[in-house]
């Protein structure tokens, strides 16, 4: 799978920048416009809605699948993380992909790497201030893959609020020529945010799972009700969430929906998010008050 077309999959797999940037730069020759949606592989329905919206809205739909080692804290949560590079090339196919970059972490991070994209701020609450070096992983590894696929847009998941305003940012400050979408979550009929972790769960805890959204719900019907103290919030949510022996918070927060500050006093338009062990999986997710 060298850019060629194969078979089974159908639409070609590039595995190194070269081979990337010469079909983008051919598309782009083309007048077509190019759609990037950036994937950890094991593609679920919250990723095909990506590719769906990138694929009505542009010419070419590059979908990259690569789990990118520098952003996790947890080594084991990297070796566990599911590859199966052949089933979701061709499903990232199915649902209007044109091609797939899937470069290995050798092609992407050689021996001496050592140039990395940091941002203050922002990127030091909720999931930056207990993952330290996460959102520089997720920058620096952005930054490629729109050098490598030359996006005229690029598609990002509202469920990681965060790294959906940490990309914004990074685009608009270093000036790429890429207009960052926000793409809605795609929960499961009990409201559970999808995620590649879900798989992950075992039967009890799925069931337990469902208290993050129950808990966001919940400050979502006192903050129509008029409550504003984020306090108040806050502790509404952690008792949904106390109420599950399997689940354990990481944090949970009322924050600004641009800069991710913690608020004192909520609006509406604030976010609350969380983050939520269930036994040892790790999920988050976030609501709009
Ligand atoms: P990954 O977790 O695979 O997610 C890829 C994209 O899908 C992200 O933009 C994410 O927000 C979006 N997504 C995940 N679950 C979703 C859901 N239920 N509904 C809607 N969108 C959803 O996020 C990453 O990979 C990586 O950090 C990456 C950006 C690829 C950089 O390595």
């Amino acid at each position: 799978m060298n850019g060629k077309q194969d078979k089974k999959i159908g639409i070609p797999v590039f595995r190194a920048p070269e081979g990337m940037r010469a079909y983008a730069l051919s598309q782009r020759a083309a007048k077509q416009a190019i759609g990037l949606v950036p994937t950890m592989g094991a593609l679920h329905e919250g990723h095909l809605s990506l590719i769906r919206r990138s694929a009505a809205e542009n010419g070419r739909t590059v979908v990259s699948i690569f789990v990118n080692p520098i952003q996790f804290d947890d080594p084991r949560d990297f070796a566990r993380y599911p590859q199966q590079l052949e089933s979701d090339a061709a499903a990232a196919g199915k649902a209007g992909a044109d091609a797939v970059y899937a470069p290995s972490p050798a092609v992407m991070y050689p021996e001496g790497f050592s140039t990395f994209v940091d941002m203050a701020g922002i990127s030091e609450t909720l999931c930056g201030s207990v993952r330290e070096a996460h959102f520089r992983g997720v920058c620096t590894v952005v930054t490629k893959l729109f050098h490598a696929a030359l996006p005229d847009r690029a598609y990002f998941g509202q469920k990681d609020a965060q790294q959906l305003a940490v990309v914004r940012k990074m685009a608009k400050e270093l000036d790429f020529p890429v207009e960052v979408k926000g793409c809605e979550t795609v929960r499961e009929p009990d409201g559970l945010a999808m995620s590649s972790r879900n798989a992950r769960l075992a039967d009890k805890e799925r069931i337990a799972a469902r208290c993050l959204y129950r808990a966001l719900c919940e400050a979502e019907t006192l903050s129509r009700a008029g409550e504003r103290d984020a306090a108040r919030l806050r502790e509404a949510m952690q008792a949904v969430i106390g109420a599950e022996p399997p689940a354990r918070i990481e944090y949970i927060e009322i924050v600004d929906p641009v800069t991710f500050e913690s608020l004192e006093t909520a609006f509406p338009g604030a976010l609350a998010a969380l983050a939520v062990y269930i036994g040892d999986v790790r999920l988050i997710d976030n609501l709009t008050l």
